[in-house]
């Protein structure tokens, strides 16, 4: 009996030996499964569905879809962020120190446009984020002398804080930015002259054309249906073919999708770049995607309070219409990587920016040098639709994590603040002045442009410890892996001898059964042998992450992201 046990020892020992020596560093930066803790999180949520612009032009409100839609999201970062567990749609990961089921106001932070049905999709997202609970009153509930206590109305709704910025205020630009921009008016205007706008509008005239009876007849004057109002109709069209069985029936599925790609393409024109030739100026490529270029200097700063100071994290949620979205893909590479990003953003949508470390959670938050930002899509909200993995900044497939030192230069060169939005737009709004005088004066004490930014990040680099493979760890790796494989030797020669004189046929079942349990011990090794994941961030995870982008394959289990 003893000899079998000591069989088996040899058999585990030579796997672990094998194991480990594949897990070894370097070949392994950043080994998957790996437990995280997320700090901190941003959303940039689109508007659900609302009636189409096209025919309530003054009062395009959020319709019961609509609500749905934006409810639905908000219970999807529900279930990611505070309840668990893991669906097909999005894994957990528990955002650190926030209470399950009751709203924290100084913590979930709400910006919304200030359009009815943006701020409507605010309070939906909200509903299913946190829903109507019988709050005690040390969160918030109400007691009543005597015992007892008072429920909130609709069975205990929450309400949380949603800012809206609209009109003279500033903040307006983090999720608007191209709304009040006189230039970007002008440009857009000026797309009416772009050999791209002259072909396209002709090439489609016929297509155009036929719609007019099936769909756009008694609803809009014919001269209006033309590739110059593409987006304005698509949106009418989409939601006719949801509401309305007269158009659901004699609308071909493939005219919608090319109507889609039409007003994709025109809305492109107007937030996106053209690079190439015959492509945008260099002016153009700062103006025109400008609401991309506030937002993300927006999203650089609140994820930075994570980083500079004492502050509990938090979770901030931005709603916005289209031009963000589509700005932010021109800018930071995610259109360039897939040609997806350039065509409509379908109600509902998400983007979200994740910081989060591998270190233990109760050793409180790390310092910016081992804190990690990941970039998330989920497209629509149709069942199914799940929270994705995107490289940012032309990293390449599989490098969809980045540190937040690496994360913090990129946003930076791309961001523009309150001033720069001033100039960048020709001023116009009452607060310019004041920025522009800031702008200016930054500009001449630090001698260059970037560090004059108001209302953006910390303004300098710190201190940077840089965190790579020093010849040091780098010669204990490989002395190592080195050992490893002298262990292995040794331990294959042991057990090979002891096994000459072991005959006992079970025994071999047994190594079978030992080979099969293998799998798990061979991860639960892997995490644990090493902790260096300084460069870049290459898990081997992400390739499985991006292999399953939605509308491309079948649904499989997303569970890295
Ligand atoms: C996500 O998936 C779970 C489990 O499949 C499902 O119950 C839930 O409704 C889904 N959430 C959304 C918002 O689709
Ligand atoms: C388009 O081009 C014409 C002639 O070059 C010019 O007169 C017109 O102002 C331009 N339109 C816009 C909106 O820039
Ligand atoms: C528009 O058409 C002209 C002539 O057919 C062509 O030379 C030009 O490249 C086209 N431009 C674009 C942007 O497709
Ligand atoms: C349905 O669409 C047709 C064609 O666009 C339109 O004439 C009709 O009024 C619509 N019906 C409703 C109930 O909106
Ligand atoms: C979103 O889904 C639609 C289809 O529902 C598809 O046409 C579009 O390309 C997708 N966009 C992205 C960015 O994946």
């Amino acid at each position: 009996m003893a000899s079998y046990i000591t069989h088996l020892l040899c058999i585990l020992l030579l796997l672990l030996s094998t194991t480990l020596s594949q897990h070894s560093p370097p070949q392994s930066q950043f080994p998957p499964n790996r437990p995280l803790t997320a700090w901190t999180s941003l959303i940039l949520a689109h508007h659900g569905e609302r009636r189409p612009l096209l025919t309530h032009p003054t009062n395009p409100s959020l319709n019961p879809l609509g609500a749905l839609q934006a409810h639905s999201s908000g219970s999807l970062m529900r279930r990611r962020y505070l309840t668990g567990p893991s669906a097909h749609n999005t894994s957990f990961v528990p955002l650190h120190g926030f209470h399950r089921n009751y709203i924290d106001n100084q913590r979930v932070h709400v910006l919304s446009a200030p359009e009815q049905p943006v701020v409507a999709s605010a309070w939906a997202f909200l509903q299913g984020l946190y829903p109507p609970v019988d709050a005690p009153a040390a969160v918030g509930g109400s007691p009543k002398a005597g015992g007892g206590g008072w429920l909130a109305p609709l069975g205990g709704y929450q309400y949380g804080r949603v800012e809206t910025a609209g009109g003279g205020d500033w903040n307006h630009i983090w999720v608007a930015g191209s709304d009040r921009c006189g230039l970007h008016a002008l440009s857009t205007a000026a797309q009416i002259n772009s050999s791209e706008y002259i072909n396209t509008t002709q090439t489609s005239e016929g297509f155009f054309k036929s719609l007019v009876p099936g769909v756009f007849a008694g609803v809009v004057p014919e001269m209006m249906v033309s590739y110059h109002n593409a987006p304005q109709l698509y949106e009418y069209a989409a939601y006719a073919t949801l509401h309305n069985s007269s158009v659901a029936a004699t609308l071909p599925a493939a005219a919608l999708a090319r109507l889609r790609a039409l007003a994709g393409m025109r809305g492109w024109g107007v937030h996106g770049v053209r690079r190439g030739s015959g492509g945008d100026s260099e002016e153009d490529g700062v103006l025109k995607p400008i609401a991309g270029r506030t937002f993300a200097e927006r999203v650089l700063y609140l994820l930075s309070r994570a980083t500079t100071s004492e502050r509990p994290g938090e979770l901030n949620l931005l709603f916005s219409s289209s031009a963000p979205f589509v700005g932010f893909s021109a800018i930071s590479g995610l259109a360039d990587h897939d040609a997806r990003f350039k065509g409509v953003v379908e109600p509902g949508s998400m983007m979200v920016f994740e910081v989060f470390s591998h270190t233990d959670p109760e050793a409180g938050r790390p310092g910016k040098e081992d804190l990690w930002v990941r970039f998330l899509y989920r497209n629509g909200t149709a069942e199914g639709a799940r929270l994705v993995g995107y490289p940012l900044f032309g990293r390449g497939r599989g490098k969809g994590d980045m540190q937040f030192e690496e994360f913090e230069k990129e946003m930076r060169e791309v961001g523009k603040g309150v001033g720069e939005w001033c100039e960048v737009c020709g001023g116009g709004q009452v607060f310019c002045p004041t920025f522009l005088e800031g702008l200016e004066r930054g500009r001449k004490e630090e001698g260059k442009g970037k560090n004059g930014k108001n209302g953006g990040g910390d303004g300098g680099g710190g201190k940077k410890k840089k965190k790579g493979t020093t010849a040091l760890e780098l010669g204990l790796g490989l002395g190592a892996a080195g050992f490893v494989v002298l262990l292995g030797v040794a331990v294959m020669v042991f057990c090979s001898r002891r096994q000459r004189r072991q005959r006992r046929r079970e025994v071999k079942d047994k190594v079978d059964g030992w080979e099969m349990g293998d799998r798990g011990a061979k991860e639960e090794v892997g995490e644990r042998s090493e902790a260096d994941y300084g460069d870049g961030g290459v898990r081997d995870g992400d390739e499985d992450e991006e292999g399953v982008e939605p509308m491309r394959e079948p649904v499989r289990v997303e569970d890295r992201v």
